[in-house]
Order: C-alpha cells, then structure tokens, then sequence
C-alpha cells in the first residue's frame, strides 16, 4: 500500500520546490500516493479561504501533510486579518490538525561550514529546537484591538498538559541524540514561564535517563551565537521557538537548507505530521527557477523517517543533499566562486542522481 501523502504547494516558490521534494522522495523507492491541496493566498484567491474545508479533509485522510510555504505581499492587507495566508491558513491548519510539536533541526554542513558567520568558533552546530506550536500567545484569548484602535491585547496561556506533551515530544528526540534538554523560558517574569519549568522539572524527575537545564531565553539567544555546539535539543514555548529557531537556522549558514515537521500524537504508531521547509514563499524570486529546493527535500527525509518510520530512506536522501552540495552544485542563494550555479530543478535531479 502506498502512503497517501496530501501535497500543498501554498504560494510564491512554494511549488517549485515541493516539486522537487516530491521528485526525490519518488526516487528513495518509497511508495506514494500524491494528492494536491489548496492553502494559502492560492486558496484565498481561487475560494474565499485560505484554508477550505476540503483541504483540512485531504490532510485528515492522508498519512502525511507536505507544504511548500504560504505568503505574499499580495495577501498582506486582506481583511479580517483570519482571512491571512499566515494566519488563515497556516497557523490555522495547524491548530485544526492538533500538531503542537515542532520540530526544527539545525545543524552545520560541511560543504557550507565557511559560510557560516560562527566558522571560527569552537564546536559545529547539530541542534534540534522543539517547539510548541499549538498554544502561547499565538493563540491565548483575549486578543484585540480597543474600539478608538489605542489599545492592542495578546494574551499567553499555557495548561500543564499542553506543556507537559511538548516535553515528552523533546525527551523522545533527545533519546535519539546526545540525551540533554535545554528548556527555554522567562521564568524571571512570565507566570506561563515559571508553570512550564515546574512541568519539566517534574518530567525529567520521572525520566532521569535525559539531563535538563532550564536557560532564559535572552541568554539563549546570546549563546547561540557565542557556541552553538553546546546545545542538543531545545525545549521552548512557541513565540520564543519562532524566533531561537531562525536564530538557529542562520548560524548554519543558510536558511534555504532547513527542514522542519509539525507532528500531533502518533496515529498506529506512527507520527502524524505536516512538513515543511523552514523558510518563506519569497514571492521576490518565484517562478524563475532560483529557489533552493534541499529545505523541502530535506523536510520530505523528515516525513520519511518520522510518519513513515522509513529511516534508511530518509539517510539516503540526507546523503544524497550533502554529496550534492559536496560536488559544489549551489542555488543562487548559496552561490559563491569556485562552484557551479544550478537552478531549482537541476538541483533536484542531481540529489535524484546522487541516491543510491
Ligand atoms: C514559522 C513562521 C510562522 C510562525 C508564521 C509564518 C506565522 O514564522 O513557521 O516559523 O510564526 O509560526
Ligand atoms: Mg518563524
């Protein structure tokens, strides 16, 4: 049987590289069922919604969700703000399909290690952010805006289980890597943060087999940048995720390259999950062939090993992006003398070329 994956392309060059993504997992050998969705400024334009009911539907009966991104100055004063791409669609979908774990590797490539602004520094970076996607003030209620428009309210709110899932999602990964959890907050101010310490706290006194530290987010982002090798996964509510996660992803040296997966609770031992590339729609360059393809392709090597437990698959897709890199094949957004331009497409084949 195949796996049923429901493909949304979304806007800008959201298609182009969820074409290729879709290229090389058909070449891995794994079976797939394709079936495409609308989400975003496409959806809005063709059906007065960025998120239609029948695309909520196609993930719900798919195995996996894989999106390009959605976005676009076009969309960017349609009112009422839920009518957003971002906010309409994404953030949306998310909610409607449960999936409160993000998570966001990051880690250094050799091939591209001296572009990274941290190459002289001590350790290379390998770093997995996890982060709650389904609460905080993205979502907290009230939100508005004082009828004489002086007034604006967000409000965060967290619940102990909302939390305390988001941390068995971090111990998971952390049991596949180097064991150590970094749980990120501002205890020193927010009452949310000071509830989400107590939470860890009591996890990791029940699982002493993974080694936590609790570290302010200001002073996370400053180690990030003073020695991103120190950390291993880190465990953080979702508007401080957001922003340590692009923090991260620029100490790589290209945002073009990450992956992410939005995983809800497992469906027959499997995850369920939307993956997605990291970076924006980036309408300044759609259509033209000059976007970099190996975020979706490296978010599809996600969906390979967390929802379809094919992990041998998803090394080989891995592999094959960094012989490809190694051969010095670069979209132009990591371009530089010495190695050889290549468009969207080309760059898909030679990933295809280079799997064994
Ligand atoms: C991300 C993005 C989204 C977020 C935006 C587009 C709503 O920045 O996935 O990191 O803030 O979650
Ligand atoms: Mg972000």
């Amino acid at each position: 049987m195949p796996y049923k994956v429901a493909v949304l392309p979304g806007d800008g060059i959201g298609p182009e590289v969820i074409d290729e993504a879709v290229k090389v997992v058909r070449a891995s050998g794994i079976d797939i069922e394709c079936e495409d969705g609308l989400l975003g400024g496409v959806a809005y334009d063709e059906t007065g919604t960025p998120l239609p009911p029948e695309t909520i539907r196609l993930c719900e009966s798919s195995d996996a969700v894989l999106l390009g991104a959605v976005g676009g100055p076009k969309w960017d004063r349609v009112e009422p703000v839920a009518m957003r791409p971002e906010i309409g669609g994404l953030l949306a979908l998310r909610r409607e399909l449960n999936l409160y774990a993000n998570i966001r590797p990051a880690k250094t490539l050799r091939p591209l290690l001296h572009a990274s602004p941290l190459r002289e520094g001590r350790n290379l970076m390998d770093l997995v952010v996890v982060r709650e996607l389904t609460g905080g003030i993205y979502f907290g209620e009230p939100r508005s805006r004082s009828a004489d428009g002086q007034k604006a309210i967000d409000t965060c709110v967290y619940t102990r289980a909302e939390i305390e899932r988001i941390t068995r999602q971090a111990f998971q990964i952390a049991r596949g890597r180097r064991r150590q959890v970094t749980s990120v907050d501002k205890a020193n101010v927010l009452e949310t943060s000071r509830l989400w310490r107590e939470v860890v706290d009591e996890f990791a006194s029940q699982n002493p087999d993974v080694s936590v530290q609790h570290m302010l987010v200001d002073n996370c982002a400053m180690q990030l940048v003073r020695d991103p090798g120190q950390f291993d996964v880190i465990l953080t509510e979702n508007m401080f995720g957001d922003i340590l996660s692009d923090e991260a992803s620029m100490i790589t040296g290209s945002l073009g390259l990450l992956p992410s997966a939005s995983l809800s609770d497992d469906r027959n031992g499997k995850a369920y999950g939307l993956f997605e590339p990291i970076h924006g729609s980036a309408p300044d360059i759609a259509g033209q062939g000059r976007a970099n393809p190996l975020a979706a392709i490296l978010s599809a090597a996600m969906m390979l090993r967390f929802s379809f437990a094919e992990p041998e698959a998803a090394d080989r897709v891995e592999a094959a992006v960094e012989a490809a890199l190694g051969e010095g094949l670069r979209t132009a957004d990591i371009f530089e003398a010495n190695t050889k331009l290549v468009s969207t497409s080309e760059m898909g084949d030679a990933v295809v070329a280079k799997m064994v």
